[in-house]
């Protein structure tokens, strides 16, 4: 297992839950380090013990670089989005770099990472072997839940070429062989656009339901009758429909930006995943803009930023709109203090304007705002009596309808929340 980062680790210690014995290499020192000394290096519920588990058994092996003549190699790594608006494949190219030497003449090389459309010749050319031991297996983990998705995944897919021998690709598929699931065994191309696909559809649903909770708010409506009101139609579903003031993450936004790249790489406009990537900034700007509206402005203003994670249950700031938000406020003058129970180191390297709390009655204390802006239920739970006195102005700005609107108007907060009009003061 080439890469330990939010799929690699995962992946390295589910498979060895399941019975395999897997060699997991890491180049980034701060993540080798950690995983030497028997700490995982992301927040995910279950991994640490999960890790332990795999180490004792002597399932796991942690190391810089691939040794062992492995029946089967898989690829892990990072495929950001480059400066270009593709996808950048270069810890891809030194991943294959680093197993050329030890990867045997017919053992299946999986990409386990997110290609983009045409991604897999790439590295079919990388890799220098033939096409039929190349073999697709992309992951369909969300953050937050990794560990539970890998054990029970809604399905598992394996992308494989016509010249690729039966028994490579069962190889592969066999490694999930205690995992009840649907197995969807296709060609590499539909296996990258499935990744991209499920992935960019996903972001649609969301960016759909935003536009909607502004259309709520301005029409005097609730988002959470119309949401329910259209999502009881079966074609539709309630699932992956909860509004919010935007979605980030590594993968959702990116794999907007990777499918109209390369449909505008072939010709193709790809209009819809370009407005779904348009609409999730402009959501988050909106929001920026109600708050500022809300306190008459932001010079000399203090917000409490309640939450900088892109989600709940995780670590990860990357495109955060909490960041996004806290941004545009230090832009416009506002001191912003943050607290998120796991990010907050990973904010305040992100964000270097932003002041992080030790928790969330420190962030309140003085300000004139809090802004709920990730979904922690711990935020549901704080005891807001007590404290309204120590904010400076009694404003509530709910980006996550995590709160109960009512309770906070009747201890004598003004809330505001995305998707419902304003109806007290
Ligand atoms: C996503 C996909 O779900 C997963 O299948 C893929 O492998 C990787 O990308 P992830 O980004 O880790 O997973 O988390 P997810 O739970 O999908 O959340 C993504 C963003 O959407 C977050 O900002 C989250 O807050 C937001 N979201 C999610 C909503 O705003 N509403 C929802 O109903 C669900």
């Amino acid at each position: 297992m080439i890469g330990a980062g939010y799929v690699g680790l995962v992946t390295a210690v589910g498979l060895a839950e399941l019975g395999h014995t897997v060699e997991l290499t890491e180049r980034r020192p701060d993540r080798l380090a950690a995983l030497r000394s028997g700490r995982v290096p992301i927040h995910e519920p279950g991994l640490q013990t999960a890790f332990e588990q795999a180490l004792t058994a002597g399932r796991l092996s942690v190391s810089e670089r691939p040794t062992i003549g492995a029946e089967v190699a898989m690829v892990c790594v990072g495929t950001p989005i480059g400066p270009d608006g593709q996808s950048d494949l270069g810890q891809l190219r030194t991943a294959l770099a680093d197993l050329a030497p030890v990867l045997g003449p017919q053992v299946p090389l999986v990409i386990r990472s997110t290609l983009p459309p045409g991604g897999t010749q790439l590295v079919i050319a990388w890799a220098g072997v033939p096409a039929a031991q190349v073999v697709t297996n992309p992951e369909f983990l969300r953050q937050g839940s990794a560990l539970a998705d890998f054990r029970q995944p809604s399905r598992i897919v394996v992308g494989r070429s016509p010249s690729a021998a039966p028994e490579t690709f069962a190889l592969v598929i066999d490694l999930y062989d205690r995992i009840e699931t649907p197995r969807l065994v296709v060609d590499v191309a539909s296996a990258e656009l499935i990744k991209n696909g499920a992935n960019a559809f996903l972001a649609l649903k969301l960016s759909f339901a935003n536009e909607l909770a502004g259309m709520a708010e301005t029409y005097g409506a609730d988002i959470d009758d119309v949401l329910g009101g259209i999502a009881i139609d079966p074609r539709i579903g309630s699932q992956y429909l909860r509004p919010s003031f935007g979605f980030g993450g590594s993968c959702l936004p990116k794999e907007l930006l990777v499918l109209a790249a390369s449909g505008a790489a072939r010709g193709l406009p790809m209009q819809v995943a370009t407005a779904a990537s348009a609409a999730n900034a402009t959501s988050q700007a909106r929001f920026a803009a109600r708050i500022a509206e809300a306190l008459g402005g932001l010079e000399r203003r203090r917000v409490a930023m309640l939450g900088l994670a892109f989600k709940a249950g995780t670590d990860d700031v990357r495109n955060s709109p909490a960041i996004a938000v806290s941004a545009a406020l230090l832009d416009g003058g506002a001191e912003v203090v943050g607290y998120d129970p796991q990010a907050n180191g990973n904010a305040a390297a992100e964000l270097p304007g932003l002041r992080v709390a030790d928790g969330a009655a420190a962030a309140l204390a003085g300000a004139d705002a809090a802004v709920i802006a990730t979904e922690w239920p711990e935020f549901a739970v704080l005891d807001w009596a007590s404290l309204r006195p120590t904010m400076r102005q009694s404003l509530v700005l709910d980006g996550r309808r995590l709160l109960d609107g009512q309770r906070l108007r009747a201890l004598g907060y003004r809330y505001l929340a995305v998707g419902s009009p304003e109806t007290a003061p």
